[in-house]
């Protein structure tokens, strides 16, 4: 079997057998197929799409491109969270601990920055001497000992999704439901999900812009789920505008340890609140959505959930006096207070146009393997259906270069869309 003639194939709308998506990800995998073969095919699926069967296939060989794990002999039962991905969207910063806090071990296998959504494992990166890197050993051990594990994909756990993720980041081959879809539950089944909680993304600052294709994604990954034998739950959440009000990744973590300590924005605590929720139910830790919000609200007021971050950030070898006193993470240079031009109310706040950039401040990647600079991002003083008077705060930008602070004032401003009349908030959730 030859790489190009399975690239040849899906150009040409084939569907991949099994064999050949197999043959695929493991030439890949080994380094035998190139980069440069890989991101043709990955482009060729993106425009012409795949079968369940095959995305179904794809997902499985991912999966067993490395090991899998088996927790059983750590924890009763494992439960994962993943994100389809969106802007502001820090919520396993928050939603880990607080879960972990309330009796639910829990270990999660997170991803870098992709496009303009941002990613877990760069945000979490801010604190200094954070390892993500964690052997199986390292990952089953800490469960055990902590209760909670936030670690990238270097344990050998779906390498081939770890060097496909890193490929479509920068090859413009983000945004395709079946290479999402077997992204994403690779990860779970390798990392030995048995409950998988998945919150898609939903609007402009989602890879999927209508609740039509995020029902569809949705819908997808439940069935690999349960081909593979593990349950699936999904949500729909609302991306439209960005979740909570920091983009970037010192300004999340930052907006996240606020959350734990009990303050941070009212939809990103709601958000994680109701997500904390459904995985204690999954967890067979509450026995029902409403007792599971209360243990979630209650980790928070506590303590108890800020106490596990701490735990996680020691054990990861992170400097936890950045968490115990926030003021020493490094801040940008140029930190500048953007107001408004005009009154009205927020009809957009465009989280798309935000996230890229984000991107081109330095947050996320434009290579690559590319540094991500931890310090820059925004601050969005406001949501859709708020009422804003004209020179009253909009957003802030965090910038460590002049002249990308200036594009990034401008873009910025082309995502606030605004009305005479009266205009509703945005919901956080979608049924
Ligand atoms: N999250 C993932 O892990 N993979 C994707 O492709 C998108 C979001």
């Amino acid at each position: 079997m030859r790489a190009v003639d399975v690239i040849i194939k899906k150009r040409e709308k084939g569907e991949l057998t099994s064999d050949e998506l197999k043959f695929f990800v493991d030439g890949f995998t080994t380094g035998e197929i190139p980069d440069y073969q890989v991101s043709a095919w990955a482009m060729a699926v993106l425009l012409n799409g795949m079968t369940p069967r095959e995305t179904v296939a794809l997902t499985l060989a991912m999966a067993h491109s490395g090991e899998i794990l088996d927790l059983s002999d750590v924890v009763d039962i494992a439960v994962d969270k993943h994100s389809s991905g969106g802007v502001g969207d820090k919520t396993t910063l928050v939603v880990l601990p607080v879960v972990a806090a309330c009796g639910l071990p829990v270990g999660k296998m997170s991803g870098r920055g992709l496009g303009f959504s941002g990613g877990t494992l760069d945000k979490i990166e801010s604190i200094p001497g954070f390892r993500v890197n964690l052997s199986t050993d390292e990952f089953k051990q800490q469960l055990k000992d902590i209760g909670i594990v936030l670690a990238g994909q270097s344990l050998d756990l779906a390498p081939a999704d770890g060097k496909l993720y890193a490929l479509r980041d920068v090859t413009g081959t983000v945004q395709s439901i079946p290479l999402i879809a077997s992204s994403i539950m690779s990860k779970k089944i390798a990392a030995g999900a048995q409950a998988i909680l998945l919150d898609v993304k939903v609007g402009l600052g989602a890879f999927m812009e209508t609740l039509a294709e995020a029902r569809a994604l949705s819908g997808l990954m439940v069935d690999i789920g349960k081909l593979a034998g593990r349950q699936v739950v999904t949500l729909l959440s609302d991306m439209n505008q960005p979740l909570g009000q920091a983009v970037g990744n010192t300004l999340e973590v930052l907006e996240a340890v606020d959350t734990l300590k009990g303050a941070g924005p009212a939809d990103f605590r709601e958000h994680c609140l109701h997500v904390s929720a459904h995985m204690l139910v999954l967890g067979r830790r509450a026995p029902d959505l409403i007792a599971g919000r209360r243990m979630a609200e209650l980790a928070i007021s506590s303590g108890t959930a800020l106490k596990k971050f701490c735990l996680l950030v020691v054990a990861q070898d992170g400097d936890v006096s950045f968490v115990d006193d926030t003021r020493k993470f490094p801040v940008a240079q140029f930190i500048e207070v953007v107001k408004a031009n005009q009154s009205g109310y927020l009809a957009e706040v465009n989280a798309r146009i935000i996230g890229e950039a984000a991107v081109t401040l330095g947050a996320g990647r434009a290579k690559k393997g590319d540094p991500v600079d931890h310090a820059v991002g925004f601050i969005i003083h406001r949501k859709v259906g708020d009422f804003v008077e004209k020179n009253q705060p909009l957003f802030t930008i965090h910038a460590n270069d002049k002249a990308k602070q200036a594009e990034a004032r401008e873009t910025v401003m082309s995502a606030f869309k605004w009305s005479a009349q009266p205009v509703p908030s945005l919901p956080l959730f979608y049924s």
